[in-house]
């Protein structure tokens, strides 16, 4: 049998389990897969090489896309009709940007990972308006990495995100071919975006959150792998790096192969791991990104999937109350098919050793200790608590009545976001400890212009795969991270911390740091 056919009968599985599905839950987005038998080629964003200089344009825009089998529906992208480009930079190159909003409302570019100043970082601060262009150089100076971008509009950054406003930025130091890494763009190095989405009835995107959405996190039923529905890789059968990026507002991606066959974490957030990590499964949280190989040298088709997100309730009871969402979330999900093909020539057929050294984080260099407790509950008024506990069915309608409700429902330290103030002052060239309490669920911290390393998360050592530089960390109950404060911020124009469940930061789960 060919792989084809194997590939049509799998369709046609889940084409069967998602019309049961549909009956049993009253509409799920039957034009997902629709009458085609065949599916995507994963959409590989356009490259766009940052070299000498020159500038680079992205442009904010309303765009039609097609996400699945059915006509293009209002969607907006990066100079792209969803997502963006991949722009690759190199370290120690000073960068021009031109960011071009022709959206109808205020917006922001925010580099994720950049350790850049604060006045060029694209915070809430650095505002465009409709119509408006910003101009900023990225003096960029750190070690390889994959970073992205994204809108970060105080107050509105979940729904931009979620209408296609993001793309992946690779910081490169030209040095891969000597670690012994797949460096062929779109062929053996393949960016893969990963996000989940509600669809309405004529394939529409929906982004109508309920007071319980803000709470969890808007989720999706429909996973998207750059901007497509269950996507086809064809790779060469040899060693294939993947750069994972979660870009779903709120879900956690609990990734593994089909056929459970073991895979390799090459790099966190924010560099590489000194070795390949051995692994069967990856959790990838909101804004993290890690990169993996995957052996494809037995010439087998397999497909990437995720089991369900255990991590984003409240506890009991809470999933179930989400409605249609709890019977799809309960069972493990296909994100996309690798499918090697001897006709693409494998370019690495070996494990590389060594990528890069990591001292271990240097502990008596810390001058201060901090405590950050995320707190989705506080500061909510009995009236959004009335919204929350009706809301297991609600309507459109009442979703905007929630809304205005829960404005400023979440904290750090019981505040609430304020664009005015500014939370902590840390040095220059200095490191610190801290410590980052999740209240009622884990929630995915993360800081603007530093990275840090994880010491402690849940009370033990990290994982082999998340102990080097990264700027997100799940937090499901305590942790401690080492920082390192090496970009300036005046109080003027202060970095960020957050929560990386765009609702959360959205109502409220953010502060702000100057680095003097
Ligand atoms: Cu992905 Cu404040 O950012
Ligand atoms: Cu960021
Ligand atoms: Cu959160």
């Amino acid at each position: 049998m060919s792989n084809r056919n194997l590939f049509t009968r799998r369709q046609a599985l889940m084409l069967s389990s998602t019309a049961a599905a549909s009956l049993a839950l009253g509409g799920l987005p039957g034009w997902a897969f629709g009458a085609s038998a065949t599916a995507p080629s994963l959409p590989i964003p356009t490259l766009i090489e940052a070299r000498n200089s020159e500038q680079v344009t992205l442009t904010l825009q309303k765009t039609r896309h097609r996400f699945g089998a059915g006509a293009a529906v209002a969607a907006t992208g990066i100079s792209s009709s969803y997502l963006g480009p991949v722009v690759r930079v190199r370290s120690g190159e000073t960068v021009p940007f031109r960011a071009e909003n022709r959206l109808d409302e205020e917006t922001t570019l925010h580099w994720h990972g950049l350790l850049i100043p604060s006045h060029v970082d694209g915070g809430p601060h650095n505002t465009i308006k409709p119509g408006g262009v910003w101009t900023p150089e990225l003096p960029v100076k750190q070690p390889p990495a994959t970073t992205w971008f994204h809108p970060h509009p105080h107050g509105n950054t979940a729904r931009q995100v979620y209408g296609g406003l993001a793309g992946m930025m690779i910081v490169s130091d030209g040095e891969d071919r000597e670690r012994g890494l797949p460096q062929t763009y779109g062929v053996d190095d393949i960016p893969i975006v990963l996000q989940d989405k509600r669809f309405g009835r004529n394939g529409e995107l929906v982004y109508q959150p309920t007071m319980m959405d803000l709470m969890h996190g808007f989720r999706g039923d429909t996973l998207l792998v750059n901007g497509a529905i269950n996507p086809v890789a064809n790779i060469p059968a040899g060693f294939v790096r993947l750069r994972l990026l979660n870009a779903a507002n709120a879900r956690n991606f609990d990734l593994r192969f089909s056929d459970r066959r073991p895979f390799f974490v090459v790099a966190s957030d924010a560099g590489y791991l000194p070795e390949p990590v051995e692994v069967r499964r990856l959790v990838i949280a909101p804004a993290e990104r890690y990169e993996i190989l995957v052996n494809v040298t037995d010439g087998r088709p397999v497909d990437l999937v995720t089991a369900p997100d255990t991590l984003g309730g409240m506890g009991p009871g809470m999933m179930m109350q989400m409605g249609r969402l709890s019977s799809s979330a309960a069972e493990t999900q296909t994100l996309m098919r690798l499918k090697p093909d001897p006709l693409l020539p494998a370019k690495v057929t070996r494990l590389p050793r060594t990528l890069t050294t990591l001292a271990s984080p240097d502990i008596p260099s810390v001058v201060q200790w901090r405590t950050f407790v995320l707190n989705p509950m506080q500061g909510m008024n009995t009236a959004a608590m009335g919204g929350m506990s009706a809301s297991g069915g609600a309507t459109d309608q009442s979703g905007d009545h929630d809304h205005a409700a829960a404005a400023q429902m979440m904290s750090i330290n019981g505040r609430p976001f304020s664009m005015g103030r500014v939370d902590v002052t840390t040095k220059l060239g200095t490191s610190e400890i801290w410590e980052i309490v999740s209240a009622a669920m884990a929630h995915p911290f993360h800081m603007h212009g530093a990275s840090f390393r994880i010491l402690s998360n849940n009370g033990r050592k990290p994982r082999a795969e998340q102990s080097g530089w990264k700027d997100v960390i799940l937090v499901e109950d305590q942790a401690e991270i080492l920082v390192r404060f090496d970009s300036p911020a005046p109080p003027k124009m202060p970095f960020m911390y957050h929560c990386h469940i765009l609702e959360h930061e959205d109502h409220g789960m953010m502060g702000q740091f100057a680095v003097v």
